[in-house]
């Protein structure tokens, strides 16, 4: 069977006929891939912590949907359900032994298509129903393979809601519309963020560095956020008009954030999520203004089972107030490469059909 496949310290990926990798396990035939940030950082070799599975050789893919084909042993999953596999499976910490991996304190954990498992851009795969999430409603079986993307954004929320516990913030709706939410990125995931964050009410503007097509601006729309290009004075009048109360950073740009984070109200919340995000690297009086602005700045990478099936339970809830199938603006075959390493002009999300 097909499988695109990477192999370790070299640039590029390419296709390969493979056997089953695994013996045992529910057969998963797969419908669909999507390609992310991570994805086309593992082929442009620029992922410092990529590790395969065996030898040298690893299946790339890790966002996912599919069929199963032969539910083996299980009784939990039958032949013809919609599945989607988790990325990152546990090591021996307590935390992975929990179920929450997505906490892991040791990072002896490993992610399919990432770090020491092989990845579901192939064909089909075997897997043990531990990790498998069954999606109930058919009709989302094209917008499902992002519900892996979607988990990340679950995450966000969880930590979120825990963050902001601890403030009594209050908005005269009893919605949090007098709060100002400031997402960094306008790609798949940003948008992800920015659907389900709008659900809480707050007035959103998502932040970048460039003009953005026709396309995204109108799923900006369709949520009712504004878009905002952090290299014009439009942004710093309106970073003064409705300072952040909230950031949550998508790219990583710790240029856009020193700039926002200077007009942050007292109390706000910060949350990065982009992977190159390094906080105000030059400037060394950040703690003396974390401490008095009385911020609450926090990491979150992926994500748990629990938030995967709030991720399905999202997109199956909400297919059709948020434009979902808006964001697949490409769907390829596995034979064409190209489109694993190169982001084309106006991509949102690239995936492949299997
Ligand atoms: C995935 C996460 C994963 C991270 C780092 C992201 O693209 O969504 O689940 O933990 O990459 O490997
Ligand atoms: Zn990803
Ligand atoms: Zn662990």
């Amino acid at each position: 069977m097909k499988a695109i496949v990477k192999r370790i310290g070299h640039k590029g990926v390419f296709l390969k006929d493979i056997d089953f990798m695994e013996n045992s396990g529910i057969t998963v035939k797969t419908l669909y891939t999507g390609v992310c940030g991570t994805d086309r950082e593992i082929a442009n070799d620029m992922l410092p912590f990529i590790r395969a599975e065996n030898g040298d050789e690893l299946i790339i893919g890790h966002e996912a949907i599919g069929t199963v084909e032969d539910p083996g042993d299980s009784y939990l999953f039958k032949k013809g359900d919609l599945v989607v596999p988790m990325v990152r499976r546990p090591g021996k910490c307590q935390l992975c032994q929990i179920g929450h991996q997505d906490y892991c304190i040791d990072g002896d954990f490993v992610e399919a298509g990432i770090r020491g498992k092989n990845g579901f851009m192939r064909e089909r795969f075997r897997e043990n129903e531990k990790f498998l999430l069954k999606v109930e409603d058919k009709s989302i079986e094209e917008i499902g393979v992002l519900t892996e993307p979607t988990k990340n954004v679950m995450k966000i929320m969880e930590t979120f809601r825990f963050l902001s516990s601890r403030i009594p913030w209050y908005c005269k709706d009893s919605t949090l519309s007098c709060k100002n939410l400031y997402i960094f990125g306008t790609g798949s995931e940003a948008l992800l963020i920015s659907f389900v964050f709008s659900t809480l009410g707050f007035n959103i503007f998502l932040v970048n560095r460039h003009p953005i097509s026709d396309k995204i601006q109108s799923i900006i729309d369709s949520v009712g956020a504004n878009f905002l290009d952090s290299s014009t004075q439009i942004y710093e009048n309106k970073l003064s008009e409705y300072r952040p109360d909230v950031i949550i950073d998508a790219v990583g740009s710790s240029e856009i954030l020193r700039k926002s984070v200077e007009k942050i109200n007292n109390n706000g919340i910060i949350i990065l999520f982009g992977t190159s995000g390094q906080l105000m690297e030059k400037n060394q009086d950040i703690t003396g203004y974390i401490v008095d602005k009385n911020l609450t700045i926090a990491g979150s990478v992926d994500g748990s089972k629990e938030n995967y099936r709030e991720a399905i339970e999202f997109i199956t809830s909400n297919k059709n107030r948020f434009p979902f199938r808006d964001l697949i603006t490409g769907i390829g075959s596995p034979e064409s490469i190209d489109k694993i390493t190169k982001k084309d002009r106006d991509e949102i999300k690239y995936i492949i059909k299997w």
